[in-house]
């Protein structure tokens, strides 16, 4: 018998897989926003089964801008995942968090333009809070992963950070990247948003592994980011998450914690149900 997948991971840069799936097959998903990113491959880790999915498709060929993102955690939602991990290439905006270091970012500053960021409307109007935008158990569950992988002690891990996402796919002039310092951000980005909002507006717990590649380009002695930059970094960076999201995964299965987000539509919808279409 398949079971439904408890777990989903949404691969970034670099992550365009999950060696430790058992029992791995395909699955081409379809959803009222149009197709997702690419195949999901379903499997178990241990016991837990777990939903995969490279956020730029296999073979990078998706910008920041061009994933659908509503189609990838609609996706995630009619397969019955409850709990999901992001992992993404990040740059720095501090002088404490440098390359190769871990974050598990517990807020968010969206800067996207052009991107639909709800699946609310059309009738229907709800407001979700964003106040916590991701999921407490899951980003400790991930800190646990991490406390537990060989390599991944060795990283610095930040408990918490501010991700600032930004639209891409350029990444930031040295104005930008100091008026994001100034805004309070530790981590720059271009995926996490409005995919975190869309995980709560499903009500997924959903958390993101943040993996810093750079130091963006504010930084006075040390390169600028760029593609090549991010890349060499990435190497490193996406074996370690194949280790940490493993565990993690399993550790969902086995402690199944409480959300917040499993309500999160509880206080949000505003149009009456005999109003809706
Ligand atoms: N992804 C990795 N490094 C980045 C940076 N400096 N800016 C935006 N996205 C990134």
């Amino acid at each position: 018998m398949t079971q439904r997948p408890l777990a989903g991971v949404i691969g970034g840069s670099g992550l365009y897989d999950m060696e430790a799936l058992e029992d791995a097959r395909e699955v081409t998903m379809d959803t009222p926003f149009g197709p997702p990113s690419d195949a999901f491959v379903l499997g178990r880790i241990g016991d837990t089964p777990v939903a995969f999915l490279a956020r730029h498709g296999r073979g990078h060929r998706l910008l920041p801008s061009e994933v659908n993102y509503r189609a990838n955690i609609h996706a995630m939602k009619q397969l019955g995942v409850r709990y999901l991990i992001s992992v993404s290439a990040v740059g720095s905006l501090a002088p404490d968090r440098a390359p190769l270091d871990l974050v598990l970012p517990d807020q968010f500053i969206d800067l996207t333009k052009r991107r639909e960021t709800s699946f609310f409307g059309d009738g229907v109007v709800a407001h979700v809070s964003m106040a916590q935008p991701v999921c407490h158990a899951v980003r400790e569950v991930l800190a646990s992963a991490i406390a537990a992988t060989p390599g991944a002690q060795e990283r610095q891990l930040h408990r918490q950070g501010t991700y600032v996402c930004i639209e891409g796919p350029h990444f930031s002039s040295l104005a930008e990247s100091r008026w994001y310092q100034a805004m309070g951000g530790h981590i720059i980005g271009m995926t996490n948003m409005p995919e975190a909002k869309l995980a709560l507006e499903a009500q997924i717990a959903y958390a993101s592994l943040a993996m810093i590649t750079d130091y963006d380009c504010w930084h006075p002695h040390e390169e600028n980011v760029s593609a090549d930059l991010a890349l060499r970094n990435l190497l490193s960076n996406a074996a370690l998450a194949q280790q940490v999201v493993a565990r993690a995964v399993a550790m969902l299965g086995s402690e199944r914690p409480a959300s917040h987000a499993f309500d999160a539509l509880r206080t949000a919808l505003v149009t009456p149900r005999e109003r809706m279409p």
